[in-house]
């Protein structure tokens, strides 16, 4: 054999040998990939589901939840006849009895406490239902009046009312 045919050889077989070592690395990464794929969990359709799921789900939920109540704003007898009351009972306005006149308050005071509130909540000839505010609680009311009676000298035993929202 001439040393050009041997060199031929070599070379053949070379290419021949790193073609096989590419070859099996080829089927090693197939083989292996197939073993990932294959460890891959099977469905078990919870992911379609739960996608249904949250496809379908209600565009709107009932609430039973109670809505905060306004913080209603509590205002003592003082406040209440300032803001309201005075502008009539300061100086008698309409023949309203005056704060302070004892001759005119004490013949209406004889009435009952009750009946005064009762009066003042709805409003009695000249003088407008709550004063003119409807804003006001029956409390607010009885409250105003207990302060204006005890600025006139007439005595009540009434703790001022609790305030109830209403
Ligand atoms: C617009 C004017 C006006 C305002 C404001 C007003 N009053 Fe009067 N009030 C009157 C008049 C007028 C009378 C007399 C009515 C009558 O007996 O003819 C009166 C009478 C009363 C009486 C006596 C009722 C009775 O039975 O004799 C009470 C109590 C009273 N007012 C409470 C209040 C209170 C409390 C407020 C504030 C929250 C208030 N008033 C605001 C005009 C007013």
């Amino acid at each position: 054999m001439n040393p050009q045919v041997d060199k031929s050889v070599m070379t053949t077989s070379v290419i021949l040998i790193s073609g096989l070592v590419l070859l099996a690395v080829v089927l090693f990464m197939v083989a292996a990939l197939v073993g990932v794929v294959g460890n891959v969990a099977p469905d078990d359709n919870s992911r379609k589901q739960a996608a249904v799921l949250e496809r379908i789900k209600p565009v709107a939920r009932v609430s039973f939840e109670q809505p905060k109540p306004a913080v209603a704003v509590k205002l003592s007898g003082v406040e209440v006849y300032n803001k309201v009351c005075a502008a009539c009972h300061a100086a008698g306005t309409l023949g309203a009895p005056k704060t302070g006149a004892k001759d005119q308050w004490e013949p209406r005071f004889a009435q009952g406490l009750d009946t005064l509130v009762t009066h003042a909540v709805s409003g009695i000839r000249a003088m407008p239902a709550k004063g003119g505010d409807p804003s006001l609680t029956e409390a607010n009311i009885k409250d105003s009046i207990v302060y204006m009676l005890g600025e006139t000298g007439i005595k009540t035993d009434a703790a001022p009312a609790a305030e109830a929202p209403k």
